[in-house]
């Protein structure tokens, strides 16, 4: 419960201030703490200055905009933070926001001492996250991603816009000022040398702080796959039972034989990992699998306490309040002596963490769970998430890129139940089923990250 407890503390708020030259990912790390900790539950918000520069009109300028010696743009790019700053300011007031991301470069340490002040005035704990890297094939891979995404460059060919930008690079690197422990160590920092092969840390104070930096501590960037799957049909999905710990149906038999066959595929020569939950039917499901196999307690289904083992029609006709209490709000509602989705999303925390560790990895698990982690890679708002349609018997594969997830679903044409409810209603239909894989693909495939 330790997120709650800081998401609703007035008096914690921070600003994470991304420090680098161009192209070391900060865009990147900005977007992926936001996704977590909204994920969690905290209120974040990410600025970035280039757009409150696009917003004084300099909508794409050429390199020697950067040029540090020209006195009129030092203070056209000044003026960029000063508003983002302001922005964020009122932000915390208006939101009553917890965390705030300022993605710009911050490079020199006159400017972080300036950045401390302001947050001292608003009573806000300034920590700074600098991404260093000296990895010429990565910051060339980076140059030419930006390139193609950014809005200031889209006027521009390859070529030029590249050579373009590493002239911006060389006017950054002229003034750079990198964290070091002498001269710093007042401040609380994260140096990331080369993503994360080494990490330095200091001055951390609060535990929000430390959660942050553990989180970027476990980001990976190289390509790789998650795979999603609910088990195969159970028995109880055949008789509308919630929970339980059933085996497998004839054809949920059927879809893990299948599922061996379309993992080899769709990922022929890929080594995956298999985590399943605990239960009965995710492990059946994973059975014909010959990869090496974990389970996981957090990844069992969403505990319905006292309604485990019951149809949604008998729980509508023995809890008639608490049935339509979760209607109402499916997120926080939690079933007597068991779990809401708030509660399944945290003790999934360690399970994401360590999804960002690894490289290719099939999870089968559960409905509820699902949803969860689908959440979690697509930045689905919490209203929604519960009321995602993830159907049986299909196969989802989430590429994580650098601005968003890009997400493929397989279905595997063995027919089964549909356990969908939906909201008003204690049937779970067969008419729904025809809409449920349109539900999830509905929803633009790779999240757009505003620069
Ligand atoms: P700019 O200042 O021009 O906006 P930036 O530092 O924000 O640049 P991004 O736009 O985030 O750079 O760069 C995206 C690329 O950086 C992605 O392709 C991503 O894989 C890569 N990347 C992510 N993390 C890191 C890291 N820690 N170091 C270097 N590159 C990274
Ligand atoms: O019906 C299958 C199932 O996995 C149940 O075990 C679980 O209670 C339910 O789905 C979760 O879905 P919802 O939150 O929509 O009730």
């Amino acid at each position: 419960m330790g997120f709650r407890i800081i998401a609703n503390d007035q008096d914690v708020r921070i600003c994470v201030f991304m420090v680098g030259l161009p192209a070391r990912g900060k865009s990147f790390i900005s977007q992926k703490i936001v996704r977590y900790l909204s994920w969690l539950s905290i209120k974040v918000k990410c600025f970035n200055v280039g757009s409150f520069r696009r917003q004084l009109g300099i909508t794409q300028p050429d390199a020697e905009f950067f040029n540090f010696a020209n006195q009129e743009y030092v203070n056209i790019r000044r003026q960029s933070v000063i508003n983002t700053m302001e922005s964020m300011f009122q932000w915390f007031e208006d939101e009553n926001g917890t965390v705030a991301i300022l993605d710009g470069t911050s490079i020199t340490c006159e400017r972080r001492t300036w950045l401390v002040e302001e947050c001292e005035k608003h009573n806000i704990q300034p920590m700074f996250l600098e991404s260093w890297s000296d990895n010429e094939d990565l910051i060339m891979e980076n140059v030419k991603e930006i390139n193609t995404k950014s809005p200031d460059y889209a006027h521009l060919d390859v070529a030029s816009a590249t050579r373009d930008f590493m002239k911006k690079i060389e006017y950054y690197e002229k003034v750079y000022e990198t964290f070091d422990s002498e001269k710093d160590g007042h401040l609380t920092y994260v140096k990331m040398v080369n993503v994360s092969d080494e990490v330095i840390i200091n001055k951390i104070e609060t535990y929000l702080q430390s959660r942050i930096v553990f989180y970027v501590m476990n980001i990976r960037i190289k390509p790789r796959c998650i795979w999603l799957s609910r088990h195969g049909e159970s028995i109880y999905n055949v008789e509308q039972k919630i929970g339980g710990d059933s085996i497998l149906s004839e054809r949920g038999l059927a879809y893990a034989r299948k599922l061996k066959d379309m993992i080899e595929e769709n990922a022929p020569g890929e080594t995956l990992t298999v985590w399943t939950s605990t239960l009965k039917r995710t492990q059946e499901t994973a059975q014909f699998l010959s990869f090496k196999k974990l389970q996981w307690k957090a990844l069992d289904e969403l505990d319905a306490g006292v309604c485990d083992g019951m149809t949604y029609e008998e729980i509508e006709a023995k809890y008639p309040e608490d049935f339509k209490a979760r209607d109402a709000d499916k997120y926080e509602y939690r079933y007597r002596g068991g779990e809401s989705y708030r509660d399944v999303v945290i003790r999934l925390e360690p399970v994401i963490m360590e999804l960002e560790r690894q490289e290719n990895i099939l999870i089968i698990t559960h409905q509820a769970v699902l949803r969860c982690i689908y959440a979690y890679f697509m930045n689905v708002p919490q209203e929604e998430s519960p009321w995602m349609a993830i159907p049986l018997h299909t196969l989802m594969k989430l590429e994580p890129k650098a601005y968003g997830t890009k997400v493929t679903a397989l279905k595997a044409n063995i027919p089964a139940v549909s356990t969908y409810k939906e909201k008003g209603t204690s049937q779970v239909g067969e008419n729904t089923k025809e809409s449920q894989l349109h539900n999830i693909l509905r929803r633009d495939s790779e999240v757009a990250l505003s620069r």
